[in-house]
């Protein structure tokens, strides 16, 4: 069976304060056993070295919200994968709708990302969802396909599986209106079904596919209950200790 992967986008917020108590109240009450079950935080850029030390022996993992496909150079403003490493994360959050929305990034931009993240060691955490419009259009499994295929363009079938796909309806993230667990099922499984066609089956059932968008603690458990929702990607509710945890809870 496929483990649970829930992972905290904490975006734009908390200093480094704040990252302090966030990242203490967080592991103080991660005393429960998380049954190979795995917890990932993704501050900003700011607050990974203080993250990375306050987790050192806890069951949390580091993850940056975005990387520089190259390994260093004139690219001012922008923070390279061997930056990311050696201050402790083994994840990075790539193609985030806000990324895609604001910063012009697409599926060819994240692509090229992936394929560096997974060579430099780091797992990508590679964000697909449709827009409002493209829902409501019936055009939603058109473009998540083509997010999918854009974005994992020429990653090799012996490294796909080492990548986590993390499926937010833009309609739902920071909304309050999350997909029922019957449509992110319903999406969760034709992602699946795109990897077996792009790859094979064994593959597909290997990949971890994350649902984000308006994750709860009251809606959290209905979600991970499905048997394509591999995980959780969490924007809001894990900026407190003890909505995070909740969630986490409910994976168990
Ligand atoms: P919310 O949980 O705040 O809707 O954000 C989801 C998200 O964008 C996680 O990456």
């Amino acid at each position: 069976m496929r483990k649970k992967i829930i992972a905290g986008n904490w975006k734009m917020f908390k200093d480094l304060r704040e990252t302090e108590d966030l990242v203490r109240g967080l592991t103080s009450r991660l005393t429960f056993d998380l049954k190979g079950n795995q917890v990932i935080i993704c501050p900003p850029f700011t607050s990974l070295a203080l993250a990375s030390k306050l987790i050192e022996g806890k069951p949390v993992e580091l993850g940056a919200q975005n990387m520089h496909p190259e390994d260093e150079g004139a690219f001012t403003g922008e923070v390279s994968p061997n930056m990311l490493k050696s201050v402790g994360c083994s994840y990075v959050i790539l193609g985030h709708s806000e990324r895609r929305q604001y910063f012009g990034e697409t599926n060819e931009s994240i692509n090229k990302k992936a394929k560096k993240a997974i060579a430099s060691g780091l797992t990508p955490i590679v964000c697909v969802g449709e827009l409002l419009e493209e829902r409501e259009k019936g055009i939603t499994e058109q473009v998540v396909g083509t997010q999918v295929r854009g974005c994992l363009k020429d990653v090799p079938e012996a490294e796909v599986e080492r990548l986590i796909l993390a499926y937010e309806p833009v309609w739902a993230i920071g909304t309050g209106k999350t997909a029922t667990p019957q449509q992110a099922q319903a999406v969760h499984q034709f992602i699946r079904k795109t990897l077996g066609q792009l790859y094979n089956w064994t593959v597909a059932e290997k990949v971890v596919i994350q649902y984000g968008g308006s994750v709860k603690p009251e809606n959290a458990a209905e979600l991970l209950k499905q048997p394509d929702i591999d995980g959780a990607l969490v924007g809001g509710a894990c900026l407190k200790p003890d909505s995070f945890v909740a969630i986490i809870q409910s994976c168990l």
